[in-house]
């Protein structure tokens, strides 16, 4: 049966990442030329549709931002529309955007939205889906932690940055016969850390599935000092935490949906690290460094299959889909399933095998 919709309404939520303009690209030419359908942007997330900021995409709207980092269509990881923070007079109340945003699909006639994000943003989605409104996912977070899929377009480009920082503090740290800690992005999942340790050679990575020991950590780089390695690389992700302790929040945003944000442990461990052995220790916060900037050749490989996939499978007839991949196939699950769900490292990850047997410390 030929598929009734006919316009539909495209969204980034959540932190950008390398290959948000890709998808918006594939979204967007594959809709119109293969489907004849409108596509309209909306601004800023979830929080452009309840304030009806958005605007007709056109193949010369997206032309030429493929290469380009962040999204033209501007994001928010602050804002759920079921619940938004308002401060007045100091205090924090939460107000119901959700009647403002089926108000604007309905009086814009949109049919269906392309949702793209990582896990709270799958959550913001699913109440679209509950009250009717098909949405089709397409997973984004340089984390790579969304449940279902083996990977999200971002994370390859983290890596490959954090790689090149961890390629660059090795020649300085050998020649210091320092110690250098690198703290890496990725919340609660070490994905990047256990990617960018491995491509880097570091010798320690410290993962948040895997709470260490200092002094097993210690031991480590004073042992590789006695056998002449007088220096020593390590990769922290910043949820790591001690075992027994807590991971070291940077700020709290009580506005926020999502409160928490990590950072620290770099520091707090290369001061551990100096006073226990006497060995001069560096600390290197790497950052937004690793979400901005243009995407590595296989994210935009992967961006433009996840843009194509859902626009396809919305055209078959796909409701409350999320695009996924699955070895090397994309194909899909129900959005549901995804929404506010991460995906971490087992500690039985053949790559922390792998980087265990070739000497890696992970702390443990
Ligand atoms: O989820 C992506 C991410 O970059 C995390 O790795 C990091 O903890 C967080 O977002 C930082 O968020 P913000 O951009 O609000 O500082």
């Amino acid at each position: 049966m030929p598929s009734s919709v006919k316009r539909i309404g495209i969204l980034t939520g959540g932190g950008d990442c390398a290959g948000l303009n890709a998808v918006i690209r594939a979204v967007t030419k594959t809709a119109i030329r293969q489907h004849l359908l409108e596509v309209i942007g909306i601004a800023d997330g979830f929080q452009g549709l309840a304030e009806d900021r958005m605007q007709l995409l056109t193949f010369d709207s997206v032309s030429n931002i493929l290469t380009q980092g962040g999204t033209i269509l501007g994001t928010n990881n602050k804002y759920n529309p079921s619940r938004v923070a308002v401060k007045e007079g100091g205090v924090i109340r939460h107000e119901d955007h959700m009647p403002r945003c089926m108000d604007n699909l309905a009086r814009r006639g949109i049919d269906a939205l392309i949702v793209i994000g990582g896990d709270g943003t799958m959550s913001c989605a699913s109440l679209f889906v509950q009250r009717g409104i098909n949405c089709i996912g397409v997973p984004k977070t340089i984390d790579n932690d969304l449940y279902g899929t083996d990977v999200t377009f971002g994370f390859q480009t983290a890596v490959h940055v954090a790689t090149a920082a961890l390629d660059r503090i090795h020649t300085t740290a050998a020649s210091h016969h320092r110690a250098m800690v690198v703290e890496l992005m990725g919340r609660n999942a070490g994905w990047i850390t256990l990617h960018a340790g491995i491509a880097s050679g570091s010798d320690v990575i410290l993962l948040p599935e895997i709470p260490f020991d200092l002094n097993i950590v210690c031991d480590f780089v004073v042992s590789r000092a006695r056998r002449g390695k007088r220096f020593s690389i390590l990769a922290v992700a910043e949820g790591a935490r001690p075992r027994g302790g807590q991971q070291v929040v940077a700020k709290m945003d009580p506005t926020s949906p999502d409160p928490i944000r990590l950072g620290g442990i770099g520091q707090q461990l290369a001061a551990g690290i100096e006073e226990r052995t006497g060995i001069e220790t560096r600390t290197t916060v790497l950052g937004h460094v690793q979400r901005g900037g243009s995407p590595v050749a296989d994210d935009r490989v992967l961006a433009t299959e996840f843009g194509h996939a859902a626009i396809n499978l919305l055209m078959r007839g796909g409701e409350g889909r999320l695009v996924v991949m699955r070895g090397r196939t994309v194909t899909d699950i129900p959005l549901l399933e995804a929404a506010g769900r991460q995906r971490l490292v087992p500690l039985d990850d053949p790559k922390v095998i792998a980087a265990r047997q070739i000497e890696a410390c992970f702390g443990d």
